[in-house]
C-alpha cells in the first residue's frame, strides 16, 4: 500500500506549478506528482555534496550554517608542539646523570640555586636567552644545561626551551635519552618549520635537538635566517628562558658567532681540569660581546664551592 500525504500538508511550497496546484489541491496528490514533488526537493534537502564541473565533489555549506563549522581558535604554537613522553625521573637511555632523579642531592640542590640566580637576574634586567659554553670538551656543559633546563621546568606556569647548538658534538638527545627528529641546520636555514622541528618532554620544556654533526657549524650560526628562526622561536614560544647548548669557547668559533644572539653566558668549568688562565681566556674573549653570568664549578671537590 502506498501513502503520499494530503495535498494539504505538503502542497503549498513555491516548487509546484499552477497546473499542478490545481490538480493536487482538487484530488490530492497523486504518484507522479509525488514523484516530481520529490525529485525537485531533493537537491536542496537531502545531501550536502553537489558535483562540481570537474566530476569531483565539495561541500556545500549554506551561509547561515558555515561559521559554526569553523574552529572556534586554534592552537597557540606552544600547544602544537610535539609531547614525546619522558620519565624524567629515572629515564633508563639517558646518558647523563639526571639530578632531579634526586631532588635531596647536593648536585640537584645546586641547579635549584642556579636555576633561582639566573632566574632573579634575567627577569631583573628582562633578559631570555642563556648561552651555556666552557673553555674545553667534556667539562659538562650539555650535562649542566639539561639539568639547568629541567629545573628551570619544574617553575610552575613557566616555558623553557633548550636548543642543542652544539653542531661539533650534539649531545642533548642522547642525554635526554630521546630521538632527534632532524639535524637543526635544516631548521636554522628555514627549510623545516621550528614548532615541527621541537619536542616537548614536560609540558613546561621544549627542546630542539640535533642528530647529525656539520663542520660548517660557525657559518650557520651567523646566517640571517638562523637570526630570524631565533627571533621567530622567542616570539611564539613564549619563552621564559631559552639555554643554547654551545661548543668550548677556545676550540671553535662557533660560540663567538653565536654571541649576538643571546643575553648573556654561562661558563661550565671543570673542577678537575679547567685552569685559571682558560677561564681568562674565555672572560676576555667574551668581553665586549655579551654579559658574562657566571661560571659553574662542575666536578667540584668536596672543599670546592659547587657555584662561584
Ligand atoms: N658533575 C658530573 N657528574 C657526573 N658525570 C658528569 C658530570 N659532569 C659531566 N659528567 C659526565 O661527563 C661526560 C661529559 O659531559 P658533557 O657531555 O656534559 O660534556 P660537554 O662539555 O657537553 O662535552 P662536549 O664539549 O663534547 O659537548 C658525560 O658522560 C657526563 O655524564
Ligand atoms: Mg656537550
Amino acid at each position: 500500500m502506498k501513502h503520499f500525504a494530503p495535498s494539504k500538508a505538503i502542497g503549498a511550497g513555491p516548487l509546484r506549478g499552477p497546473r499542478e496546484t490545481r490538480k493536487d489541491d482538487k484530488d490530492g496528490m497523486t504518484e507522479q506528482g509525488f514523484k516530481r514533488f520529490r525529485r525537485r526537493r531533493a537537491p536542496a534537502a537531502a545531501t550536502p555534496f553537489t558535483a562540481d564541473t570537474e566530476g569531483g565533489s565539495r561541500l556545500a555549506v549554506p551561509a547561515s550554517a558555515a561559521p559554526s563549522l569553523l574552529p572556534a581558535t586554534l592552537p597557540e604554537p606552544w600547544d602544537r608542539i610535539r609531547q614525546v613522553p619522558f620519565d624524567g625521573a629515572g629515564h633508563q637511555e639517558a646518558r647523563l646523570p639526571l639530578v632531579s632523579r634526586f631532588r635531596t642531592a647536593p648536585a640537584a640542590k645546586s641547579f635549584d640555586l642556579l636555576r633561582t640566580r639566573l632566574l632573579h637576574t634575567l627577569k631583573a634586567r628582562g633578559w631570555k636567552r642563556v648561552a651555556v659554553t666552557a673553555p674545553a670538551a667534556g667539562c659538562g656543559t650539555t650535562f649542566s644545561a639539561v639539568n639547568l633546563a629541567l629545573s628551570l621546568a619544574r617553575v610552575p606556569g613557566s616555558r623553557t626551551v633548550l636548543m642543542d647548538m652544539n653542531f661539533r658534538r650534539p649531545g642533548v638527545a642522547c642525554a635526554l635519552g630521546l630521538q632527534a627528529p632532524a639535524n637543526m641546520t635544516g631548521v636554522l636555514s628555514g627549510t623545516v618549520l621550528m614548532e615541527e622541528h621541537l619536542l616537548r618532554p614536560l609540558p613546561s620544556l621544549a627542546v630542539g635537538l640535533n642528530n647529525a654533526a656539520d663542520q660548517n657549524a660557525a657559518e650557520i650560526l651567523h646566517s640571517g635566517t638562523c637570526i630570524e628562526t631565533l627571533d621567530g622561536l622567542m616570539l611564539r614560544s613564549g619563552a621564559d628562558v631559552a639555554l643554547f647548548d654551545l661548543p668550548p669557547v677556545l676550540e671553535h668559533d662557533d660560540t663567538a658567532a653565536f654571541l649576538p644572539q643571546v643575553d648573556g653566558v654561562l661558563i661550565i668549568s671543570d673542577g678537575t681540569s679547567t685552569t685559571a688562565a682558560q677561564l681568562a681566556a674565555c672572560e676576555k674573549m667574551l668581553a665586549g660581546h655579551t654579559q658574562l653570568l657566571g661560571v659553574v664549578l662542575n666536578r667540584a671537590r668536596k672543599s670546592d664551592s659547587s657555584l662561584l
